[in-house]
């Protein structure tokens, strides 16, 4: 633990040092846990909001045994993320729409969730206050991971009797091992990571652990990653383990439609709007898996993961590869989504907030 305790409003940008930048190998940074200067913490008081929060030492939290998360399983987590730019600014991206997913997961699991407003300030106090975390340009980010929990003690099923917000935050570069370089992804057929009716829309903890299986299998036979199907028919794709999943054919991008099992993702979207403004014709809808078969590209997407192109995919021991060159859809996707966040492409959706 680091010794004193920041306010809140008080954006101490410095707060590790004087320093600038930590003491990071930037050249270095994967998608691994480095311990940061501060975290957000609030709890929700009994009129059903969420008291003022606070800025803390980074470190651990105390719970009860029985607290609502550990036991049943009540959290919900977002991933957002804290640019540095050429220009030494520090920006935002489209944190507002993590806030509005997390009241939706909240809803879902019966959980308090704090007001867009909390969720953004909690968010931009976070990014501040570990502002010599964030990498230089072209370096990679700051992610920042907004979790609730159910964090009151509950023994029978029931919502836990009070939630705690925390944001915390470490600095990252590429999400997968292969860097940059195409994925090589592994349908399978056997594990599921969403039901009809189960909770595969909204980003709960509990949606992570059940994949966990079918990751570790692919991995072990050399694939980046699995493709799942969807659990009633076996037939149609869903999403890859922590990304959306987008295929290109001619002019037309596609993506599983949003329909209860598929995580609204805040990359997808803006992909999905990226592409439209650039005049593709965008379709989200059912893909049956067949289709992998004659597509020209397919990419996945996600806050962590980013855009990243696929070279291939395996199913039922079928390999089929996939153009992922400079001048491919993926690349133009890459492109332009990450121009607007270091600025160098023009930022007309506004997605942008200078913190
Ligand atoms: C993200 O993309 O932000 C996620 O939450 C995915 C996670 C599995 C790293």
């Amino acid at each position: 633990y680091r010794k004193r305790e920041v306010k809140v409003g008080q954006f101490l940008t410095r707060y590790g040092g004087e320093d600038e930048y930590a003491d990071v190998d930037w050249d270095k940074l994967g998608f691994g846990l480095m311990p940061t200067d501060c975290m957000y913490v609030t709890t929700s008081t009994n009129d059903g909001s969420f008291s003022v929060g606070q800025v803390l030492p980074f470190g651990n939290i105390q719970l009860s045994p029985s607290a609502g998360v550990l036991n049943y399983g009540q959290g919900l987590f977002e991933g957002t993320k804290a640019i540095r730019r050429e220009n030494g600014r520090t920006v935002l991206f489209r944190p507002a729409q993590n806030a509005i997913r997390m009241q939706m997961g909240a809803e879902r699991l019966c959980m308090l969730s704090p007001s867009v407003d909390q969720f953004v300030d909690a968010v931009k106090q976070t990014a501040l206050s570990n502002k010599r975390w964030i990498p230089p340009p072209g370096k990679g980010s700051l992610y920042i991971r907004p979790l609730l929990i159910g964090s009151g003690p509950i023994l029978g099923l029931a919502p836990a009797p009070e939630y705690t917000f925390i944001v915390y935050a470490s600095p990252v570069g590429n999400y997968f091992k292969e860097g940059r370089a195409p994925l090589n992804l592994f349908v399978d057929d056997e594990y599921h990571r969403a039901t009809r009716g189960g909770a595969g829309g909204v980003k709960t903890i509990s949606n992570y652990a059940p994949v966990l299986k079918a990751i570790t299998r692919a991995k072990s036979r050399g694939f980046s990653d699995v493709l799942y199907l969807d659990s009633v028919n076996k037939k149609n794709l869903e999403e890859v383990s922590s990304c959306n999943i987008f295929i290109v054919k001619g002019n037309v991008l596609s993506t599983p439609a949003i329909n209860g099992t598929i995580l609204p993702g805040v990359t997808r979207k803006c992909i999905i709007e990226i592409a439209q403004h650039h005049g593709y014709k965008v379709e989200e809808r059912q893909i049956p898996v067949e289709e992998l078969l004659d597509a020209d590209e397919i990419f996945c997407t996600g806050t962590a993961v980013g855009v990243a192109s696929v070279g291939s995919i395996t199913y039922k021991n079928k390999r089929v590869e996939y153009k992922t060159d400079s001048k491919s859809v993926c690349r133009e996707m890459y492109s332009t989504l990450i121009g607007i966040q270091t600025g160098s492409v023009e930022d007309e959706m506004g997605w942008i907030i200078e913190i």
